[in-house]
């Protein structure tokens, strides 16, 4: 009921009366009032004038289900939209869904705040109630596991072009899927799949996305930054999210069939490890080289310092100037 009264006090975007509220929704006047009391200790900021009624001043900054759903109704994914206050991580949540079969592709779940975020190679992420966005997106691709391989360079593009369309920052891609502005990080993504020899049961994609943080644990202070640190502001958390599930449901479904030459051009001009030194561990040895180009099965080609081209295709690489 309160996300009605919500989702009718948004849609109104002026005074709306007590009374009309109770008989579109059949609750009492006071019931009426006990809902908009409940929004308000939430962080809503509603206006009341007798005789008026109620108007809905501002909302807090958190993400919003039926605002998301709605301006995503042609959309392809985010079907079902679940937001949580708090979760242990999102991709856990998915997961949990997808094995109980309750989770169909395009299914998205989102949380104001993690307790057991996952980074990728078993790293912790960090994610309190501190103006970061936290996200998994479950897909049901008809395809081998081969073949989706490199779907989290795809999703990482996409949060990319996302970001700058949104933004207007100059956000970059630290390859395989790190979003990064200058030389710190912006926004990480963990790939997760389930799959049969010949073929997936379901791939999770968690991102992360620092949004609206003003400051990062003293652990990760020095390679961390966010949007609103980069623009002086703050941004709307909903209307990003909906920026960013639409750019990925272009790209993604462009990369089930397959990547144009233009997008994988268009990646290797936002990928800043392209020109760098960068450093990849190979059997115990560390190579250091130059990165040259990323390739169209997602694979980043080094020229070593020895003058031999090397091809990585997922791992840490260490790039010189950038965290
Ligand atoms: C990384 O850069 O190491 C990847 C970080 C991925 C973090 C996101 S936040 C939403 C989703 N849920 C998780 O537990 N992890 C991912």
């Amino acid at each position: 009921m309160q996300t009605k009264i919500l989702a009718a006090l948004r849609e109104a975007n002026d005074y709306l009366s007590g009374e009309a509220l109770s008989e579109q929704f059949g609750i009492t006047r006071s019931a009426v009032w006990k809902h908009i009391t409940k929004l308000k200790s939430e962080g809503y900021v509603i206006d009341s004038i007798r005789n008026r009624g109620y108007k809905l001043l501002s909302a807090p900054d958190i993400l919003d289900a039926d605002t998301i759903s709605k301006a995503l109704a042609d959309n392809a994914i985010a079907h079902p939209l679940i937001t949580l206050k708090i979760t242990d991580s999102t991709n856990e949540e998915a997961k949990r869904l997808a094995r109980q079969n309750a989770a169909p592709h395009g299914l998205v779940v989102t949380a104001e705040e993690q307790t057991a975020g996952k980074g990728r190679l078993g790293r912790q992420w960090c994610a309190g109630h501190d103006g970061g966005m936290y996200f998994s997106l479950l897909l049901r691709p008809d395809l081998p596991p081969s073949d989706i391989a490199s779907i989290t360079l795809a999703a990482g593009y996409a949060v990319c072009l996302a970001i700058r369309q949104f933004t207007d920052l100059p956000a970059k891609i630290k390859w395989p899927n790190d979003i990064i502005i200058g030389n710190k990080k912006l926004c990480g993504i963990l790939t997760e799949m389930a799959a049969q020899s010949d073929k997936v049961d379901y791939v999770i994609i968690g991102i992360g996305i620092n949004v609206n943080n003003t400051s990062f644990p003293e652990a990760i202070a020095s390679k961390a930054t966010s949007l609103a640190l980069e623009a002086g502001h703050t941004w709307n958390k909903n209307d990003l999210l909906i920026c960013v599930l639409r750019f990925l449901e272009q790209v993604l479904s462009r990369f089930f069939v397959s990547l144009s030459i233009e997008d994988v051009a268009h990646f290797n001009r936002l990928c800043a490890t392209i020109g760098r030194k960068v450093t990849v561990e190979r059997g115990g040895q560390q190579i250091t080289g130059v990165a040259r180009t990323v390739s169209a099965s997602g694979e980043l080609i080094i020229r070593t310092d020895e003058g031999r081209e090397l091809t990585v295709s997922s791992g840490e690489v260490t790039v010189q100037g950038i965290y």
